[in-house]
């Protein structure tokens, strides 16, 4: 497997490849690897050996059907579920080995954007406290600073300063997914894990947060691991595509050879499935530009 061997480099499991030290070769400048995860939910497998890279200002989308694991990674790789096996390296730190302040300090370099935006804002916060709480977390800012970091954030997701003093309830759902981007992006993260951040919205507005998400992308340079199930979508975004099926990275290469040369029979399989990717690869129209999406 190309993409699972680029990630940790060397022909052994994840596991070996991570003991050295996270510093392989190649792959040293990756923020983020994902070294053989592996994770089992009452004896079966959610994931399976799961293992790839992402580099600085990159997107590597993963796609797969319902169930096929995910979002399990990506529950790892920010943490929030322990690997039964397998590490999540950043900038080359193990980070089940790190605690305390190390581990806090770490933890800011990696966020997470939900599919549904309520997930990471309290509804009975107002928007200006629920992005400035990383802030208050992670750095020394004092509340002036963090009032002006704050209404600088919603300026660059397509807010107003303003909008920090209503609740998310006041909000459309693309723009509460803008308000996530904010508070998730308020720390200046290494890597940003969306789980299918614009599956819950309109064709319109998904193409807007997949603007932004490209936009804040160019101007920061953070990795991103973009989830979705829908490999339309993922065209729009990504570098490179990682295609799950049962628990198991089947495939993992340039965007470009995933829709035009898919190796694998269950990445044939799910192009087949989207006729405007199947038009476009008759006709040879290139890969969109992101920065050609309307933000
Ligand atoms: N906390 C859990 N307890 C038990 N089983 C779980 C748990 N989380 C996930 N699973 C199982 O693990 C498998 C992978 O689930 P996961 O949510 O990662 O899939 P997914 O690819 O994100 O799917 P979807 O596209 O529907 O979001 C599924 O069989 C699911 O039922
Ligand atoms: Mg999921």
């Amino acid at each position: 497997m190309t993409g699972q061997d680029r990630a940790c480099g060397g022909g052994t499991s994840g596991q070996d490849r991570a003991r050295g030290g996270g510093t392989s070769g190649q792959n040293a400048g990756a923020p983020l690897r994902a070294c053989g995860l592996v994770k089992t939910f009452g004896g079966r497998p959610a994931v399976r050996d799961v293992s790839f890279e992402v580099g600085a200002g990159e997107t590597l989308a993963i796609v797969g059907e319902s169930g096929s694991g995910k979002s399990t990674t990506a529950r790892m790789l920010v943490g929030l579920l322990r690997p039964d096996r397998g590490q999540v390296l950043l900038d080359g730190d193990d980070l089940a080995r790190l605690r305390g302040r190390a581990l806090r300090a770490r933890r800011r370099d990696l966020q997470m954007v939900f599919q549904d935006p309520l997930g990471s804002l309290d509804p009975a916060m107002r928007v200006g406290a629920s992005i400035a709480e990383p802030l208050l977390l992670h750095t020394a800012l004092d509340a002036a600073a963090r009032r002006d970091r704050v209404a600088d954030l919603l300026r660059r997701v397509g807010l107003r300063p303003e909008h920090a003093d209503r609740l998310p309830r006041a909000f459309s759902g693309g723009q509460r997914q803008r308000i996530a981007i904010a508070r998730a992006i308020a720390c200046d993260p290494r890597v940003l894990i969306c789980d299918e951040p614009v599956s819950a919205l309109d064709v319109s507005t998904q193409a807007q947060i997949l603007g932004l998400l490209a936009g804040l992308r160019e101007t920061t340079g953070f990795g991103c691991v973009f989830i979705s199930h829908d490999l339309a979508v993922v065209r729009l975004v990504a570098d490179r595509i990682g295609v799950m099926r049962g628990g198991e990275l089947v495939e993992l290469g340039p965007a470009e050879q995933i829709y035009t040369d898919p190796r694998h029979e269950y990445t044939r399989e799910l192009v087949a499935a989207v006729p405007s990717l199947t038009a476009r690869r008759a006709a040879r129209t290139p890969c969109t530009n992101p920065k050609e999406v309307d933000g």
